[in-house]
């Protein structure tokens, strides 16, 4: 995939052996026009964006190139090569034309109650604080400059964990191949604004809770968009865990609204910040099939536009200097008996080569800047589960290039399968919760038997992480390379277009 490439060159240790696509990269600093349109072509079997993106259609149907494009993409049967062209100019034509195909989303224009008017009512969005600065700027809070040296100059943003229904959204409507006809589209996005109406009413009755996720349900199931496959090609962003989003019961006590438990969203896939632990025994796709939710990265504070962007903040955390072992940056959850972070503070605490940033006692968690800082000096990151079993935070430690340790497999292995790579050792260490509760196993022991060589490899995994787990500024119009929201479009068109196979074969998926 071409568009990785600039971001992702550092690769640890460099095998020797390069990938096609790390070939084309080369050849395109070699600046050789014609070869960087082959190249941009043999790399996009899947649907990549990059020729439009670089090349207005007038570059592409040059006569002389009619030789050297390979004219193998499909073209939609709808879609007529445009009248003026005459036949023999259409194989050239062609494939700039229908760059898209496969690829184009249709985006409902929802009723503004499902999603602008959250935004315009953001100072009653959250029963704790008013939200109104955090919805400036496409969804990524304020601006911030590089924090005493903390951040780099460009592309960071006071951005609050719960954003991405608002970022996505913006981001779509930039989508290159947003279309409004009906029988091009493989995939329907929602815009609805799921994370901000469930933040409302976290404290009122389950009706109240419900009613915008239930009146949605009314307005999808009535489009004709809807019924050509019952919603099994729609998709929508709701930035929230299941745990706000997915109640069984119509008790009060229990928390959070009904939205991704309703039979019609069900058939959606709905992409979230963590997904339900229930049921989920292994991973894989084809685990991945039978669930309507996916779960992608939490939004940090770092919006890149550019891949150069992305290399100089690798870079950077390649350099950073890393004093401590191992971090912690949190707050206790007294109630709980389901987390270990009493046991974890604890441990912190006592250890010379940790340095605990203490959210409950004085340490100001809101400052972005503070536990990255931290993050920044150290080698490990100590990532517990909290309120549930992912956290920000996670993402937060990977972007400052710190190896996250988890306690339980449900807080990423199982999780963020589209995001991570395969094999959890390569960039994570697990310690099971159960054995710092019920062994006394000592983190630091523990860490500290790690080798400096492998520290040093899983480092380099997690740095070269970093483009993967970040939200590009969804205000860029040109965007050079592939972000976490690109990959998660990617496996939802994939989903899509294999229901849509299976479908046309007569059998459900
Ligand atoms: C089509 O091809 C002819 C010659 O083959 C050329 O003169 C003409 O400019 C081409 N038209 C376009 C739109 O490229
Ligand atoms: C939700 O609860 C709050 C606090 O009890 C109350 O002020 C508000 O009116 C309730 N909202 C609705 C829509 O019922
Ligand atoms: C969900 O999908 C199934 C299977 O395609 C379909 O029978 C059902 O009607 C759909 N539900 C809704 C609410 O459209
Ligand atoms: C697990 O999934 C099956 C099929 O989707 C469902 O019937 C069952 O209720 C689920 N179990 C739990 C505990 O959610
Ligand atoms: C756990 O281990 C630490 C250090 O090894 C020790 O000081 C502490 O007393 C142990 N706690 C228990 C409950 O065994």
């Amino acid at each position: 995939m071409p568009r990785m490439d600039a971001a992702n060159k550092h690769d640890a240790g460099g095998s020797g052996v390069l990938r096609p696509s790390q070939i084309c990269h080369l050849v395109i600093i070699s600046t050789a026009f014609w070869a960087l349109v082959f190249c941009l072509h043999s790399g996009m079997q899947g649907g990549g964006g990059m020729v439009s993106k670089l090349f207005k259609a007038s570059a592409l149907s040059h006569p002389k190139l009619s030789s050297s494009i390979p004219v193998s993409r499909r073209r939609p049967p709808s879609e007529q090569p445009p009248a003026s062209v005459a036949p023999e100019n259409r194989s050239v034509v062609a494939p700039a034309a229908d760059h898209c195909a496969g690829r184009y989303i249709y985006m409902y224009d929802l009723p503004p109650r499902f999603n602008e008017d959250l935004v315009r009512g953001c100072r009653k969005l959250s029963p704790w604080t008013d939200m109104c600065s955090y919805l400036a700027n496409c969804g990524m809070g304020q601006p911030l400059g590089d924090e005493g040296g903390v951040f780099s100059a460009r592309g960071w943003f006071a951005t609050d964990q719960f954003m991405l229904d608002v970022i996505s959204h913006c981001r779509m409507k930039r989508y290159e191949c947003l279309t409004g006809d009906s029988s091009l589209t493989t995939a329907v996005y929602v815009p609805f604004y799921a994370a901000l109406d469930a933040g409302r009413y976290f404290f009122n009755s389950t009706s109240t809770r419900d009613a915008l996720a239930l009146d949605l349900v009314d307005w999808l199931v009535q489009r004709p968009e809807w019924r050509a496959m019952g919603g099994r090609d729609h998709f929508m962003v709701a930035g929230r865990t299941s745990w706000e989003l997915e109640r069984k019961a119509d008790v009060d006590e229990e928390w959070g609204n009904k939205l991704l438990s309703f039979p019609a969203i069900r058939n959606m896939t709905a992409l979230i910040l963590e997904t339900s632990p229930w049921n989920r025994s292994g991973f894989g796709n084809e685990m991945m099939q039978s669930w309507s939710s996916l779960a992608i990265p939490y939004p940090t504070y770092f919006h890149p536009e550019t891949a150069a962007d992305v290399v100089a903040w690798q870079d950077k955390m390649r350099k950073a200097e890393r004093k401590w072992l191992f971090s912690f940056a949190g707050a206790p959850r007294p109630g709980s008996k389901k987390t270990i972070r009493a046991e974890i503070i604890q441990q912190c605490g006592a250890s010379s080569r940790c340095n605990l940033f203490d959210c409950g006692s004085g340490a100001s968690c809101y400052w972005p800047g503070g536990a990255t800082r931290v993050f920044e000096g150290s080698d490990f990151c100590l990532e517990p589960r909290g309120d549930t079993l992912t956290r920000r935070s996670t993402f937060d430690a990977i972007l400052a290039g710190c190896i996250p340790v988890f306690f339980h497999p449900g807080s990423a292995y199982t999780q963020y399968t589209l995001h991570f790579p395969s094999d959890p050792n390569k960039y994570s260490v697990l310690i099971m919760h159960t054995d710092v509760t019920r062994r006394n196993v000592s983190i630091e022991e523990t860490l500290s038997k790690i080798s400096p060589a492998a520290v040093k490899a899983m480092r380099e995994e997690v740095i070269r992480l970093i483009p993967r787990v970040v939200y590009a500024d969804p205000r860029a119009t040109r965007v050079d390379f592939k972000d976490a929201f690109d990959i998660a479009l990617e496996a939802v068109i994939d989903r899509v277009a294999k229901r849509r196979r299976s479908a046309a074969a007569g059998q459900e998926h």
